[in-house]
């Protein structure tokens, strides 16, 4: 949406505002939604610019499966559960993990974007978030062996229901697949090991994907080398047995993760930011055996040099055995030494809940962005309160500049 004059009763009025995409009026946010307005701004709400997009403040809404989509577009849940964490600010909001193929989702009910069907959807949600003057990000994935699931909320409600989703159910159990066929537990699918055709299949599905992410209007796009999905089965030998190219020794077992970052580099503007998500560690004792933060950093470089500009640090999902200490910042290490060893902008996620504690982390430079995820869930106006707490003022949308001044 570009900037333009508000037409009323077909003259040219003096009122400004940013369009009229659908029926809606939006009035400029100037400054943009979440923008610090005080004097010296503490890190967590002084701006960043990445390339040539620019954030208003370091808070990130991290990607969160809504398992809610109808074949792989997102619905009006999405748009007033999106767009409430622009009308409070947030620096950038990341839609939840994005499909590139119908067998890379996790549910059926995931977000996809293997069809030009899904674009307009996306934009709804892009060009609302755009009105308040937010940054909005694609995270696109491929859910690999831990495809063909139930939401947790359909398990919930439904316990005498299987995990892994039947044919009868519009599950695929008979097309999931991974670098080998070794399950994530007992409850998932055998994976049908891929071939070297198939891979290549799936890095044009990362490609497609960045391209309808532009036609969507995105400012981000995160590819999803984390959590057990795809990529991060190949990385970790403990899910690839592979003897070919993309199996065996380090170099091997990330060359497919680097195809796709290169791939979607050459699409994706080279004004707008590529993150990568990864799991620094996957949390298991055997650490030589295993995916670690070392191996972690080394991808992290040859990263940077396809292209990517930030390494959002997350952890663990790949092995069900897994023993991971959850406690406050407890991953923000990583995003502090990929960091500096690999001399690359960081996000920290993970059991960040409070202003002080994110504010830290950007202070000492353990990391760039801060991502929040359940704490969002649990007060989307997280930002504005943040700022309250640490004393800076940030702009609210001007439909809300009535609101008197509360405590939140
Ligand atoms: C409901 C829910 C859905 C999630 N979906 C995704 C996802 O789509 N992609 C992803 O990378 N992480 C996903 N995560 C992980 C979060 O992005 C985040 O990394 C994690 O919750 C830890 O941060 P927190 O302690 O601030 O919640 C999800 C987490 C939750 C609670």
């Amino acid at each position: 949406m570009s900037h333009q004059e508000l037409k009323v009763n077909g003259t040219i009025s003096t009122i400004k505002g940013i369009g009229t995409s659908g029926p809606f009026f939006y009035p400029l946010q100037n400054p943009e939604t979440g923008t610090t307005i005080s004097e010296n701004p503490p890190a967590l709400f002084q701006p960043l610019t990445i390339r040539g997009v620019k954030f208003a403040n370091r808070v990130v809404v991290s990607p969160m499966c809504m398992y809610s989509c109808k074949d792989g577009s997102l619905t009006d849940f999405h748009l007033a559960h999106l767009g409430q964490f622009a009308l409070r600010g947030a620096g950038l909001i990341f839609v939840e993990a994005t499909a590139v193929l119908p067998n890379g989702r996790i549910s059926t009910e995931d977000s996809g974007i293997w069809d030009d069907k899904h674009v307009g959807p996306l934009k709804r949600v892009v060009d609302f978030v755009h009105s308040q003057g937010v940054k909005i990000g694609l995270q696109i994935a491929h859910a690999g062996r831990k495809a063909s699931t139930r939401s947790p909320f359909t398990v919930e409600q439904n316990p005498q229901l299987t995990m892994l989703v039947p044919k009868e159910d519009n599950g695929w159990p008979d097309n999931v697949v991974g670098p080998s066929p070794i399950p994530w537990d007992s409850e998932h699918a055998t994976p049908n090991q891929l071939s070297i055709d198939e891979i290549q299949e799936i890095i044009d599905a990362f490609g497609k994907a960045a391209e309808r992410a532009i036609e969507a209007g995105f400012d981000v796009l995160e590819l999803h080398f984390a959590h057990g999905y795809l990529l991060s089965e190949f990385f970790s030998p403990l899910s690839n047995e592979r003897t070919d190219e993309y199996g065996g020794n380090f170099e091997n077992r990330i060359r497919f993760g680097l195809e796709i970052a290169e791939r979607v580099r050459t699409i994706w503007p080279t004004d707008r930011p590529l993150f990568a998500r990864v799991s620094a560690t996957e949390w298991v004792d055997n650490n030589e055996q295993s995916w670690n933060i070392d191996q972690t950093v080394e991808l992290a470089k040859s990263l940077k040099v396809l292209g990517v500009d930030l390494i959002d640090c997350s952890s663990g999902g790949n092995i069900s055995y897994q023993r991971i200490p959850v406690t406050p910042s407890f991953q923000v290490p990583f995003a502090e030494r990929v960091r500096k060893e690999a001399d690359i902008k960081t996000g920290a996620v993970g059991k960040i809940t409070e202003a002080h504690q994110a504010n830290e982390i950007v202070e000492q430079k353990q990391a760039d962005l801060v991502f929040i995820g359940r704490a969002f869930l649990n007060n989307a106006g997280w930002v504005q309160k943040a700022a309250q707490q640490l004393g800076v003022k940030i702009a609210w949308p001007v439909q809300y500049h009535r609101r008197g001044n509360y405590q939140l």
